[in-house]
């Protein structure tokens, strides 16, 4: 963490919660969160639980997210949201890429690159996730593949554009495993891809861009995670449906 930047938390859902489920955790979540003000807190609900969330969290601090979106503004694209009807529910951030969306429904380099851009002209943040498989890593690919997600992903967005940008690193390997990387081996990799963005935008913009770790963050590993100097939060799935947990996240990040 560097006090430069402000720690984000969010918590990725991922196909759960009810509007009813929804409600009950984030009840809970805006109690506790009133103590958590040194830190961005977003919550990423299913498509199904926005609005009610937004509703639940309007006039507080918190964030709404999606957890994906098309690129086009409209159209016949079947069981797919657009950024317009996300901002119509004030939601102001979007995960890309995650590596489900890339595994299970084959989502590409390219296809990120769209709605990276699509989310930026439609005043979005977007979360782009990154990171690499177990057996790349075993085969010391990681930083090749990380270079090609990120290169690629975020393809012709200028420095004077990257400002909303947030990255995640996933370790495929760590999500939903309980194998979490180790604080030096997140760290390595945070710093790597900060020199990647420092050769596409420029040291100075680099600085400021925000990149939260994934992947098993429980309330007993994440404070050493968020204490690496290249670490400025995290990305939550499992632990996120539970307030407690995800709030003992948040204020980890403190
Ligand atoms: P996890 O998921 O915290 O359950 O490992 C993280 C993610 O996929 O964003």
């Amino acid at each position: 963490m560097n006090t430069n930047r402000k720690p984000i938390v969010a918590g990725n859902w991922k196909m759960n919660n009810t509007v009813a489920e929804a409600l009950a955790l984030v009840a809970e979540i805006k109690r506790q969160a009133a103590e958590s003000k040194g830190v961005e807190i977003v919550l990423c609900p299913p498509f199904t639980a926005l609005q009610a969330v937004s509703n639940a969290i309007s006039g507080t601090a918190i964030g709404l997210g999606a957890q994906n979106m098309h690129w086009e503004k409209a159209g016949a694209f079947t069981g797919e949201v657009s950024a317009a009807m996300l901002r119509e529910l004030y939601c102001h951030y979007v995960i890309i890429g995650h590596s489900e969306r890339r595994t299970l429904f084959g989502e590409t380099d390219a296809a990120v690159n769209r709605k990276v851009k699509t989310a930026l002209a439609s005043n979005l943040h977007p979360i782009v996730c990154v990171g690499e498989t177990l057996q790349q890593r075993q085969a010391n690919q990681t930083e090749a593949v990380i270079r090609t997600q990120v290169l690629n992903g975020l393809k012709d967005i200028g420095p004077d554009q990257f400002t909303p940008v947030i990255m995640a690193y996933e370790p495929i390997w760590a999500i939903g495993t309980g194998m979490t990387a180790t604080p030096d081996q997140a760290q390595a990799v945070h710093k790597f891809i900060r020199g990647l963005l420092q050769e596409m935008i420029g040291e100075r913009v680099a600085q400021t861009v925000r990149i939260q770790y994934g992947g098993s963050v429980k309330p007993a590993n994440a404070r050493e995670l968020f204490h690496q100097p290249d670490i400025d939060g995290g990305l939550i799935g499992g632990a996120a449906l539970d307030a407690d947990a995800f709030m003992a996240i948040v204020n980890a990040a403190l």
